[in-house]
């Protein structure tokens, strides 16, 4: 089967031919090749039916978390209070994920427009882009684009002549994955630490400054103005039933050539990925297993690669679609050292607010590094599925109730590996 890439969001980037991406921050050649049509168009038809387009399509969230685009507009829409805002997440700080990257970079008045059009849709004035402190230098390229956007009419107090007005501001933050959670996206904005709080209230309802705030991942919103201008019924003919567009997948892990790739939702497995795009695993081995959402999503087993890339394949198979972060194991690789990896960065993570999580992801790692180095105990096995199940259950956001899956997972699919890091196992052995 040839597997090729399905370019929508990715049709006017190019690379380098070492790879790295062509910044293209040229406002000129945007609209020389079609952009603002879907703003002008969505100026026309007005906000309310921006908003039943994007809900008609079905686009999720493209964060992680998957939510209704449409819905989480309406929700916003709907708040009488103001000023509203609508945040463009740009954090991108979970492990194999590297896709709004290059929008960011390869594309960003799509992402620009996309949050006009948001803006318009939910009632914003300001738009605030908040950028992971790795992409240092995408921000300040960003700011330059704003300004210049400014220049040509396409922010500020009338954008294209048309009475709109939209401003929009970088932030930098300090490099913490947390930051990215919406909550904690929304402290550091305000200048305090990026922590976690409970929801409900949302930020539809209570976000920045306590006001109604949207926010969004880059990749929801550079879905948006081909959706607005093409019409929801385009989109949907691209996907699976009720799971539509394109993924920008990460190749990441074992893999020869690590790479981000745009594909039809449900257009090939995770194993003709890995062979296709990023030129097989490492060493030319099978797939041990995989995780197919980023580093908090369970691991599969390698025959499991075998799955469509599309949200319910993945969950049939036992895991989540999540940011699309394929992230591969080539047979040979111990699972005991993928967790330590992944705890080691989750529990670097965690920002502390809620005991579960600032308890749960220093004791399982002190757990992990036991079973590391052969002095586990037997009911180790036990206290990290307990950890793993209290931390499901009653941390606060995702990272507390997500960084316990691959750990779980590796526990569940990979037996042999945890009893090999028993003590007893080691004494048995000598
Ligand atoms: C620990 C943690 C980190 C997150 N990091 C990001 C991120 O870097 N970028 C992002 O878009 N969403 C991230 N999210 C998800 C956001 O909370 C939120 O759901 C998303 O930005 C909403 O946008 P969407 O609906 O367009 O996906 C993270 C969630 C958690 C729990």
């Amino acid at each position: 089967m040839s597997v090729a890439e399905t370019k929508l969001l990715t049709r006017r980037i190019s690379s380098n031919e070492d790879g790295t991406t062509v910044p293209c921050f040229d406002p000129e050649a945007y609209l020389a090749d079609g952009g603002y049509a879907a703003l002008k168009k969505a100026l026309r038809t007005g906000p309310e039916a921006v908003i039943e387009d994007v809900k008609r399509s079905q686009l999720t969230g493209r964060g992680g978390a998957g939510f209704p685009t449409g819905l989480k507009w309406q929700f916003t829409a709907r708040e009488q209070r103001g000023p509203k805002y609508l945040l463009c997440n740009a954090d991108e700080g979970e492990i194999g994920t590297r896709k709004d990257r290059l929008l960011l970079e390869g594309d960003p008045y799509r992402v620009l427009e996309g949050m006009t059009i948001a803006a318009y849709a939910i009632g914003a004035e300001k738009g605030i882009v908040y950028f992971n402190e790795h992409y240092r230098g995408i921000a300040r390229q960003w700011e330059g684009m704003i300004a210049e956007a400014e220049q040509a009419g396409l922010l500020g107090d009338n954008v294209l002549g048309e009475g709109l007005r939209f401003h929009v501001k970088v932030c930098l933050g300090r490099g913490l994955y947390i930051a990215g959670e919406e909550m904690a996206l929304i402290a550091s904005i305000e200048g305090r630490r990026p922590e976690s709080r409970p929801k409900p209230p949302f930020p539809a309802v209570a976000g920045l400054l306590g006001l109604p705030t949207c926010v969004n991942n880059v990749e929801t919103l550079a879905n948006v103005p081909d959706i607005v201008e093409r019409g929801a019924d385009w989109f949907l003919s691209f996907g699976l039933e009720g799971d539509h567009g394109t993924r920008l997948i990460t190749l990441s892990g074992d893999v020869a050539q690590e790479c981000v790739r745009e594909v039809e939702v449900g257009a090939c497995t995770i194993r003709e990925a890995v062979e296709a795009f990023a030129r097989g695993t490492l060493h030319g081995g099978p797939i041990k297993a995989v995780q197919p959402g980023g580093g908090t999503s369970a691991f599969l087993r390698g025959d499991s690669a075998d799955a469509l890339i599309a949200r319910g394949p993945i969950a049939d198979a036992g895991s989540s679609i999540g940011t699309a972060g394929i992230i591969a194991y080539e047979e040979g690789h111990s699972m005991v050292e993928a967790v330590a990896r992944l705890l080691d960065y989750y529990g670097r993570a965690s920002c502390g607010r809620c005991a579960p999580c600032r308890i749960g992801t220093v004791r399982t790692l002190e757990i992990i590094r036991r079973f590391q180095a052969g002095g586990a105990a037997p009911e180790d096995l036990e206290r990290l599925k307990r950890i793993g199940r209290t931390c499901i259950a009653a941390s606060t956001c995702g990272l507390g109730q997500s960084f316990p899956l691959p750990v779980l997972s590796a526990l569940e699919l990979f037996p042999e590996e945890f009893a090999n890091g028993i003590a007893s196992a080691q004494a048995g052995r000598r």
